[in-house]
């Protein structure tokens, strides 16, 4: 046995002998982590974690004489987790699940396992068996083969697999796993990606489906997720605001299907709900007329969904104004504050400028800058947006309105609630079918515009 003290970019999985400050191979800063590999060469080690059946040498063979499994996809009952892999789950693939911890992975992955009418192995090395059950009868307990594994030990783990057969296999969370053939902390990155690996190709020998659950923290930065997605077959990011009660599943990478998809929830009491029709939820139902919100006609994945864009402007108490946005970026933020000083002369210098998003969603659409400017704009000057006109635009550096995508998906999706009126690009009008839609389409080129036709 030999011991080997590496530095592994936690970014990107490159491993050098030296600290540097700097990664050569994905240029990101700060990323090195120490830490000391005392393995077995590679195969012995594979064969001691997981003693699967006896490996076959590969030959070339043509394409077309592939054997082409038919073993369908295994369908959900959770609609919105069906949707984000692309229609159910694939025999033998991984799906990775990331996010902060407390968003609910645990609890979306335990749904799945108490509510479906397949055999789970539900493994856990965050919580106790009893704990779980006590979520367990909480959020409604149905299946009646589910197994629970208290165990961290993926050679154990895997035995126990193999013994039981199931048809789905959930590990929570791979940060607990460990393998005792790599002498290194669970939760390290040599640790987390060697199972990884291993649990990859325990899926596909045994063609049994394994999710995994992955913390990451606000920068996404901790040891795993990023490197992880390389290996498995999907990764889905579970997003949210813990305070607030939605939460969006979104594809980030999906072997077997698109990436533009998007499952949407809300926590509530007794688990996680799925949510048909986001729009109706993230409008606020006050009737007030309040300035500093507007709505905007935002796209996520390939669902529309009207959400309220809410700005405080308020004269700044201590010398250096404050800028604090949740849901959107706060860089975009502050380049919009600049082109609205810039282009249309509108003053926030000595002001404190706080943004929200409700729902507490986390906005990837572009389309969203024009509802946030109107926001800006009617905080600053106290004037109130008619709550019958929503916004759909990406703004740019000099000021003008730009088009969006999905126009049409969007103006639809605003008269179906009952919008009066959706302002878009000029640019926007060209792509537009002439056909009458029950909404006036008001076409903006730039700021100026989006002032006088609604603050004048
Ligand atoms: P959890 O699934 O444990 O998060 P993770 O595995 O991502 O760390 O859930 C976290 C939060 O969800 C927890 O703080 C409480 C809340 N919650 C509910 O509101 N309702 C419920 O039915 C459950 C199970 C959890
Ligand atoms: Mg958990």
């Amino acid at each position: 046995m030999k011991e080997k003290k590496v530095f592994i970019c936690s970014n990107c999985g490159h491993n050098s002998t030296k600290w540097e400050g700097k990664c050569s191979s994905c240029n990101e800063w700060n990323t090195y982590v120490e830490e000391i590999i005392n393995r077995e060469s590679a195969t012995e080690k594979k064969k001691k974690t997981w003693q699967g059946p006896e490996k076959k040498t590969h030959k070339p063979i043509l394409v077309q004489d592939v054997k082409h499994s038919t073993t369908p996809r295994l369908t959900l009952e959770d609609k919105e987790l069906s949707r984000s892999l692309g229609g159910g789950i694939v025999p033998g693939s991984v799906i990775l699940i990331g996010g902060e911890p407390g968003i609910g992975k645990s609890t979306l992955l335990l749904q799945l396992a108490i509510r479906s009418n397949f055999k789970v192995l539900y493994v856990s090395g965050e919580e106790s068996a009893e704990q779980i059950k006590m979520r367990a009868m909480r959020i409604g307990l149905t299946n009646s083969s589910c197994h629970i594994l208290t165990e961290t030990n993926l050679t154990k783990i895997l035995k126990q697999a193999q013994d039981l057969q199931p048809d789905i296999i959930i590990i929570d969370s791979i940060q607990t796993v460990s393998s005792p053939h790599i002498d290194s902390t669970p939760g390290s990155l040599t640790q987390v990606r060697d199972c990884t690996s291993d649990l990859q190709v325990f899926a596909k020998e045994s063609n049994i489906p394994v999710f995994i659950i992955g913390h990451i923290n606000k920068e996404g930065h901790i040891a795993g997720p990023k490197i992880l997605e390389h290996i498995v077959d999907t990764v889905l990011q579970f997003e949210g605001d813990r305070n607030h009660i939605y939460r969006i599943l979104r594809t980030k990478k999906n072997r077997f299907g698109s990436t533009d998809e998007i499952g949407i929830y809300a926590m509530e009491a007794s688990g996680l709900k799925t949510v048909e029709n986001p729009s109706e939820l993230l409008l606020s139902q006050s009737d007030e007329q309040l300035s500093g919100t507007s709505v905007a006609s935002t796209i996520e994945g390939l669902r529309p969904m009207l959400i309220e864009t809410q700005a405080l402007v308020s004269q700044a108490i201590y010398g250096t104004p404050q800028r604090s946005a949740t849901g959107y970026d706060l860089r975009r933020l502050s380049m919009l504050l600049a082109v609205l000083e810039k282009r249309a002369g509108l003053f926030f210098g000595q002001s404190d400028v706080f943004l929200n998003i409700a729902g507490g969603i986390k906005v990837q659409d572009t389309a969203i800058d024009l509802s946030i400017l109107a926001s800006l704009i009617s905080s600053l000057q106290d004037i109130s947006v008619n709550s019958k006109i929503c916004f759909a635009g990406e703004v740019g550096l000099t000021g003008e309105i730009r088009a969006v995508n999905r126009i049409e998906q969007r103006i639809e999706e605003a008269a179906r609630l009952g919008f009066e009126q959706i302002l878009i690009s000029k640019y926007n009008m060209k792509g537009l079918s002439k056909k009458n839609y029950p909404i006036e389409v008001i076409p903006l080129s730039k700021i100026e515009d989006l002032v006088s036709q609604v603050f004048s």
